[in-house]
């Protein structure tokens, strides 16, 4: 009798589990929609490097890139601009690694070229 309900609960157990798991993957990782660029550079990088780019003076005064400018644009590859948000850079630029997904970076590095397109 025992063995009989181990034997029925045991498959009811897995499917359980791989509709849990299922649904978690979907919830971290929208991969039917791609990632939004634009969103995800107001929501997590507006607030140091400004709506446009340009960068704000009290960061600039630190560092920071103005992502307006051609020469800026121009001397840093996609796989630089990605290492610098997954890594951080310097004192001030956080690294982003644990916070954002791979798709959600390369989006956001669609958005820093948009950036310099509009000059
Ligand atoms: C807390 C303020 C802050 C936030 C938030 C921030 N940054 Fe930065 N960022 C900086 C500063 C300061 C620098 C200059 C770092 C240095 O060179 O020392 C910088 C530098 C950079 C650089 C230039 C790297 C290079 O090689 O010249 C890129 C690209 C960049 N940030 C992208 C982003 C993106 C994309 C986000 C949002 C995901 C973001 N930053 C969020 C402050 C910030």
């Amino acid at each position: 009798m025992k063995r009989r309900l181990v034997r029925v609960m045991t498959p009811v157990a897995l499917i359980a589990l791989l509709v849990v798991l299922n649904n978690s993957t979907a919830a971290s990782k929208p991969s039917t929609t791609a990632a939004d660029g634009p969103a995800l550079f107001n929501a997590k990088c507006v607030i140091c490097h400004g709506k446009d780019g340009a960068g704000l003076p009290n960061w600039r005064a630190k560092g920071q890139p103005d992502f307006t400018n051609a020469d800026w644009q121009k001397s840093h590859t996609d796989s630089q601009i990605a290492d610098t948000i997954k890594n951080g850079r310097g004192k001030f630029m956080p690294a982003f690694k644990e916070k954002l997904s791979d798709d959600e970076i390369v989006a956001i590095v669609g958005r820093v070229r948009q950036l310099g397109k509009r000059k």
